[in-house]
Parts: structure tokens; C-alpha cells; sequence
């Protein structure tokens, strides 16, 4: 069952009823300033940082589900209601919400009044803009009350949750004109606060809470709103909200609009006061009167727009399928930028108190954006290099704010080093910017233990062999990719976090997975030595590589597949002798990404063994048999119920690697039966089993032995979202960035004919234009540039800032 369609020519996904399966949402703003809205108008806003600088409240766990954000009410002679339905939830004549890029529109129609919210975060700008148009549709003058209504988080959200001796009592606002000022903490320690503005004067306003809807009423029934009457009340302490009251008339067919804008203000210390006890609002006027008219709106949607535009036109494809074109031209690029901000900390599943941004996460983040955006790909590559521990282990997490480590989460992800070369490699390739590599890098955010981000990398490759076990395999540590899989963690008490608690020494538990990834990017590692001149270097590197390949073969098979992991006891995990867990994907993916077995013919038989045995119709999950038990020497991985999870879910993070392995070995129908198996546009039609947004990806898909098979949980911050984005526009359509040129090598289905990609690149555009007369999945016949026939299949940088036009053969 559909709940929406795609408007491909507006970039917009549009939603029919508000009672998606599950609230359905965008992400707003592109710098420092973000939001988050659903389909119903709820959602939370913050300046950089989603637990220091929160604007807005928002409660996880709420009900009903999806409950605060930025709402309008509607008072209409003794009705009252709110255009995205919710929270007053009173029946709508007509519901539209078209999810766009960076910007949401939301529309409800009852008696006579169709609303329209238009919510954005405009480019270079600290807050979002929600533009408010009212149409009278009916034959009647219409004289209604507009109350608008946001409820201001404490600043930190973490403490704004937890430290109520302190909080009841804090809360401060100033109100002038139309604009109120949020100021908790400003008279000390802080330099900024937050205003909430309309373009129009006021018959009223409130900035208490209890005051605005009654200490027992809950948002469906502000007792202001129910009396058509704003309280004009004056936060002091308590919890502060932003609520404006404006009165509209309306004659039939007449259309008026307000902006209201949420921002957000910092003043230099010497500038934050305008008079005792006053805060000095320049910025905020300025900001304010920047959004005075209709037009300003107008004129900033449309700047958005064209930013949008011109990402989005790095790569695009023109084939047959349409809900390929979509996922690649618009939804997959779409959210590799918004997990490029927000890593894992804010969504509707991920808080934005508990995690900042991921060493591997962030790294594996940029695969997907690198090419939209590369200097901002280079910026944070340094800020996650600048983290990294001397000895090349990292901080498994850092906080956007401070650039600093996470102390409380720590290291010992043995996978996390070698991430940094992937991202690192992958700059490079996209931009030829080797200079990057001279760049001086600090360890663990001090400048004055610096070196060069390439000596950075040396040590990542080197923590893996600094590392290595009794096979020859790298040490898991903590855990690798699978967070889950703790090895040597041993954990039996309920109040112990898997990832953190205390370790057990541990020098015996080897990853296979880490092997495969070793031997995935260590190429990479010894190219930039050769290119440096440090041959020596180079080849003493292909040698670790060579070993690391030889020990997976000799240790890290099983006969059918790639084994997983040797436990603490040296045991061996993911084999077909275990009784639970017998096969895992990440390796089957890693290891034949890496190569490892192809020549051997193992490579085919671990992919087929991972389609026999965990294959779904949903996609393929982690591993098979799910744990049915609670093993301590596997740690988190057996805690959760079969089928959900690492606990055999479909980790659609890791369906990619596998596709990628297919097309390694030239299996282009599989490749991309696997794709389109989780790709949320194809889904669109089981959204009610699906359930979360069918633009976007899923962290997981409940798996086969799942009681809740097919339905996915945690959209949008997810790996998921930048390594489908490889596997598809890489590794199948076959448009793959190098250190000299694109290579262009195609793993197709047999039955496609040709499609045309436009890539930019180094400042050149390509249109390419890939025929398969004979219906092959791969290998290129011939390949012409600008007419001229090229001795192999990559394209040199022609550097001349030109449209050039590439004709590919297959066959
Ligand atoms: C989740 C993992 C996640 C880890 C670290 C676990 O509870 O299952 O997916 O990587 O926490 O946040
Ligand atoms: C989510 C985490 O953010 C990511 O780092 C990890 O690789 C996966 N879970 C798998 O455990």
C-alpha cells in the first residue's frame, strides 16, 4: 500500500494522509543550523550540535508517537485545529505534504480555510523560516486566529531532560514587538539565544507553558487556542515556549501569508547587552528584516533550490527505470548529504545526546558526498584524522562542537584506523588533491602532537599489524564493523554498555572482516607511498597485504564461505561447525571486494552460499541461524530477539558490499536484483509493511526469522545510505573515480540496453552514454572520448572545464 507518490520533476516526495505507518520526515538546513520535520509538523531544531545547542523540545519515546515541533493553530469561530493534522489531530478536508530537498510544505484544508506550512532552513542563515499561507475558500469572510507555537528546549539537551533542580528555575524570555526571545543562561555563561519572530503585529502572545495550554492539557488542546484569548504570559522559570497570536480577516478567495523565523544569535562577549539585563538584538532584527516579505521567502526557496540543483547534477543518470533514476539522481544523494551532517546523532531514532559523530561512520559517510561537495569532504577528514590516537587507534566517536574525542565512548574498535584511509583514498581519487596529504594533522586534538595527515594514514595501516593475532588475522578489539560482536567483552551485568564497559585483555579474538578490509584499502596506502617516492615503504606494505590475503585463505575460509571471527578461546565464529551463526555477510562482502578467493573460484562459492542462506525477498540478512540464546562470548549480537538487528537482521548497510562482490565477479543481474531488493523507491508499494519513508534508507529490515518480517526501523542515519550509493553509481553503473581518470566499468543486468550518466569530475562534465548491443553484464569493448577511440576504459582528466561526450561499448 502507497501513502504517497514521487514527483520526480520537483524533487518532491508527496504524502496523501497525514497517518503515514510511521512519521515520515525531511531534514532542514545544509550548514549550522538544522531541523527536523515530519509529515505532521512535528520535529526539533539546533544550532551545530544536537545536544549542546537545541533549540526546540522534542521527547523520544512520546505519545502518541511524533508529539512537539513547530505547529500552527487555527481558531476559527470556537473550532480550532492544525493544517498537518497534528497534534489537534480534527479532521482535514484536504491534506497534502510534499517533502522536498531542504525545505517541507505541508497543507490541511477544514471549512473554509485551507493552511499552508512552509518550513525551511535558507542557505547561510542560523534558523529556519516557516512561511504560513491562508486561503479563505470559501463564499464567507473568514475572521480566524493564528497561534503559532514552539516549545524551547534548555539549551543542552541532555541536561534540559535530566537535571529538573535546576531547570524549574531558569527559563528567562524577553518579548518585543513580535518577537520572542528565548535567554535561559544567557545572563551568565552563554553568548547566544533564540528568537521566534512574526511579520506581523500581535493580538496577543504566551511564553509560558502551562499558561499557553494548562498544566493537564497536552498539545491537542492549548487552553489559549480553545479560547481564541492569548495570556500574554511571561516565562519565569518553568519551561518557556514561543507562541504568537495574529488575527486574520479574510475575505472569500483572499489569500495572506506570515513568515514566522526560528533563529538562533551569538554576540561577542563585549556585545551582549544592550542595556542592563537587555539582550542586544541586532542580529536578530538583522536576520528578522532579511524575511520581512512574501518575496524573501520566495527569493530564498528558489536560492535553496538551485543549491540543490547544482549537487545533485554531479551525477545523474537517464535509464529505462524509473525508480532508479529516482533513487539515484534525487533520494540516494540526497541523504548521503544529510548523514554527511548529522553522522548518527539526531534523528527521529538517534537522540542527538548520546552519540556525536563516528569515526567509521563518518568516514564511510563521505563515500556517498565526496563528489557534491569535496572540500567539505576534505575539512572532515582532517577533523576525524585530528582525533586519532598516536599509536593509530581512534576514538570511536568525536563531538561536532569541540572536535574533540568522546572520552566516555573511547577506542578499541580495532576496524575504526583503517576507515580513515578508505575516506581518505576516496578524496583523492574524486579530487587529485594528493596535497591533502601534507597537510599537518594533531593526534587526539592536541596541535602540538601534529603530523602529517599520510603519516595519520601509516599509522592506521600499521594498528592492524601492530594487532595481528594467533592466525595472522587482525585482533577484533571492542568489536569491528558490527559494533555488536563483542568478543572479548564478556559482559553478564544488565547496566554494562556492550561497546564501553571493561574489556578482558583479549590478544586471541581475530576478525576476518577486518582482514578483508585490510586487504580491501591497502592498495590504496601503498599507492600514495609509491606516489610519495617511498618505494621501500611501499613494497614493505604489499608484503603485510600479500600475508594478510595468504592468512584469510589458509584461516578465514570455511569450506563454503569466509568464517567471520576467532573468539576469545580461538574458536571459530560464523562456520559452518557452529551450532547458531554459521554464515556471516560482512566477510563474504569484504573479502571479495578485496579480491580475496576470486582466482581461487571461493569467492563464487561464498557468494552463492550467501544467497542460499541469507537471502530473503527482503534483502539479506546479518547472519544465519539467528542466536537463539544469549552467548557471553559473543556479547551484544545474541541479546537481541532473532531476526532483528545484528541479530540477523537485514543490516542494509552491509547489502551493498555484497552487490559490490557480484559485480567483482561480473554477476551484474544479481548485483542489481540485490539492489533494487532494499532500495526504498522500489518498497514504495509495501510502505504498510515496510513502514518507514519509502525516499529514504533503513539502518535494518526485520529479517526472516523475525516475528515482524519486512519492517524497517531507523531511517536515514545510516551507512546504508553512502554505500548503496557506491554500489550502484559504481560499482554496477561502473563510473568509478581514480587517482588518474573515471574508469568506466559496468556490471549490468544482461537484459538493459544502454542508459546515459553525467558526471562531473575534477571540473569537467562527462556525459556518457553506455550501449549493450549484446546484452552482456560487464566488459567494455570500446570506449571514445569527444570521437576519439581510447586505448583502455579510463578517462583521462581532460582538465578543461568542457562537456565531453564518452560513447562505451559493451560487449
Ligand atoms: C546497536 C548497534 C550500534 C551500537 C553502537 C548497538 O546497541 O545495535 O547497531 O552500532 O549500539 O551505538
Ligand atoms: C551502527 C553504527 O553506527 C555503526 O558504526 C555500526 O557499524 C553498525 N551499527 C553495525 O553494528
Amino acid at each position: 500500500m502507497k501513502y504517497g507518490f514521487f514527483d520526480d520533476v520537483n524533487q518532491e516526495y508527496v504524502i496523501h494522509t497525514p497517518q503515514t505507518p510511521y512519521p515520515w520526515i525531511n531534514y532542514l538546513g545544509n550548514e549550522r543550523f538544522f531541523g527536523l520535520i515530519s509529515n505532521t509538523s512535528g520535529g526539533y531544531a539546533f544550532y551545530r550540535d544536537a545536544r549542546l545547542r537545541r533549540l526546540t523540545r522534542y521527547r523520544y519515546n512520546n505519545i502518541p508517537v511524533d508529539n512537539g515541533g513547530r505547529y500552527f493553530y487555527i481558531y476559527d469561530d470556537g473550532d480550532y485545529w492544525t493544517p498537518g493534522w497534528m497534534p489537534v489531530k480534527r479532521e482535514l478536508e484536504q491534506y497534502e505534504c510534499r517533502h522536498g530537498l531542504g525545505y517541507t510544505s505541508i497543507m490541511g484544508e477544514r471549512n473554509g480555510i485551507r493552511a499552508t506550512q512552509l518550513a525551511f532552513v535558507p542557505l547561510s542563515f542560523d534558523g529556519e523560516v516557516h512561511q504560513v499561507k491562508l486561503q479563505n475558500t470559501s463564499l464567507q469572510t473568514k475572521k480566524i486566529k493564528l497561534f503559532s507555537f514552539v516549545e524551547f528546549c534548555l539549551w543542552n539537551a541532555y541536561d534540559d531532560m535530566t537535571n529538573y533542580q535546576r531547570n524549574l528555575n531558569t527559563g528567562e524570555v524577553e518579548i518585543q514587538d513580535s518577537v520572542i526571545y528565548h535567554k535561559t543562561e544567557y545572563r551568565e555563561r552563554r553568548n547566544h539565544y533564540a528568537f521566534f519572530s512574526a511579520n506581523r503585529p500581535l493580538a496577543g502572545y504566551d511564553t509560558d507553558r502551562e499558561a499557553f495550554l494548562g498544566l493537564y492539557n497536552g498539545l491537542d488542546q492549548p487552553q489559549t487556542v480553545a479560547a481564541g484569548q492569548a495570556s500574554n504570559s511571561i516565562a519565569s522559570g518553568w519551561s518557556p515556549v514561543g507562541s504568537h497570536c495574529i488575527e486574520i480577516t479574510l475575505e472569500p478567495g483572499k489569500e495572506t501569508s506570515c513568515n514566522f523565523i526560528l533563529g538562533y544569535v551569538e554576540n561577542p562577549e563585549e556585545e551582549k547587552w544592550e542595556s542592563h539585563g537587555v539582550i542586544n538584538k541586532k542580529q536578530a532584527h538583522a536576520m528578522i528584516a532579511q524575511f520581512a516579505d512574501e518575496t524573501d521567502v520566495k527569493q530564498a526557496l528558489s536560492e535553496l533550490r538551485a543549491y540543490w540543483y547544482n549537487l545533485l547534477s554531479k551525477y545523474t543518470l537517464q535509464s529505462h527505470d524509473d525508480k532508479l533514476n529516482r533513487m539515484v539522481n534525487i533520494w540516494n544523494p540526497y541523504q548521503c548529504m544529510v548523514t554527511f551532517n548529522m553522522s548518527r546523532s539526531a534523528s527521529y531514532f538517534e537522540s542527538g545526546i548520546g552519540r556525536g559523530m563516528g569515526f567509521r561512520d563518518s568516514n564511510q559517510d563521505l563515500l556517498g558526498f565526496v563528489h557534491q561537495i569535496p572540500e567539505r569532504a576534505r575539512e572532515r577528514i582532517i577533523d576525524i584524522a585530528s582525533t586519532q590516537f598516536e599509536n593509530g587507534g581512534a576514538y570511536h566517536q568525536y563531538q561536532p562542537l569541540t572536535k574533540k574525542g568522546n572520552h566516555e565512548v573511547g577506542g578499541g574498535f580495532n576496524d575504526d584506523p583503517l576507515w580513515l584511509i578508505v575516506g581518505t583514498a576516496a578524496y583523492i581519487k574524486e579530487t587529485g588533491d594528493f596535497g591533502i596529504l601534507d597537510e599537518q594533522v594533531p593526534f587526539d586534538g592536541n596541535v602540538e602532537r601534529a603530523a602529517t595527515l599520510f603519516e595519520h594514514l601509516k599509522r592506521s595501516f600499521y594498528h592492524v599489524i601492530n594487532n595481528l593475532g594467533p592466525h595472522g588475522l587482525p585482533l577484533i578489539g571492542r568489536a569491528d564493523w558490527n559494533d555488536c560482536l563483542n568478543l572479548n567483552c564478556f559482559s553478564a551485568t544488565p547496566d554494562e554498555s556492550y561497546q564501553t564497559t571493561q574489556n578482558l585483555e583479549g590478544r586471541v579474538a581475530e576478525s576476518v572482516f577486518i582482514a578483508g578490509l585490510f586487504v580491501y584499502t591497502g592498495p590504496d596506502f601503498i599507492e600514495l607511498c609509491k606516489r610519495r617516492g617511498l618505494d621501500e615503504e611501499a613494497s614493505t606494505a604489499q608484503a603485510h597485504v600479500d600475508r594478510m590475503r595468504a592468512a584469510t585463505l589458509e584461516h578465514g575460509f570455511d569450506g563454503e564461505w569466509f568464517l567471520r571471527a576467532y573468539d576469545h578461546y580461538g574458536d571459530k565464529i560464523g562456520s559452518k561447525d557452529c551450532e547458531e551463526g554459521q554464515i556471516f555477510i560482512e566477510p563474504q562482502g569484504f573479502c571479495v571486494m578485496a579480491g580475496i578467493g576470486v582466482e581461487e573460484g571461493l569467492a563464487h562459492k561464498a557468494l552463492d552460499s550467501t544467497r542460499d542462506r541469507l537471502e530473503t525477498p527482503y534483502g539479506i540478512v546479518l547472519q544465519h541461524p539467528s542466536y537463539s540464546r544469549y552467548y557471553i562470548n559473543l556479547g551484544e549480537i545474541s541479546s537481541y530477539p532473532p531476526g532483528y538487528k545484528e541479530n540477523a537482521g537485514i543490516f542494509c548497510h552491509n547489502n551493498p558490499w555484497i552487490m559490490m562482490a557480484e559485480a567483482v565477479i561480473g554477476r551484474g543481474d544479481r548485483a542489481f536484483e540485490l539492489y533494487s531488493k532494499i532500495a526504498p523507491a522500489y518498497l514504495e508499494d509495501i510502505s504498510d509493511i515496510h513502514r518507514t519513508e519509502p525516499y529514504v534508507y533503513a539502518q535494518m529490515i526485520a529479517g526472516k526469522d523475525a516475528v515482524r518480517e519486512g519492517e524497517a526501523k531507523n531511517s536515514w542515519l545510516t551507512g546504508t545510505a553512502a554505500w548503496n550509493f557506491i554500489a550502484i553509481t559504481q560499482s554496477i553503473l561502473g563510473i568509478q573515480p581514480e587517482w588518474d581518470g573515471l574508469r568506466i566499468d559496468p556490471c549490468i543486468p544482461t537484459a538493459w540496453d544502454e542508459f546515459i550518466v553525467t558526471r562531473v569530475f575534477r571540473g569537467d562534465t562527462y556525459v556518457i552514454h553506455i550501449t549493450n548491443p549484446q546484452h552482456v553484464s560487464k566488459g567494455v569493448a570500446t570506449v571514445t572520448v569527444d570521437g576519439t577511440l581510447l586505448t583502455n576504459n579510463i578517462l583521462p582528466v581532460a582538465a578543461d572545464g568542457a562537456i565531453h561526450q564518452v560513447k562505451v561499448l559493451l560487449g
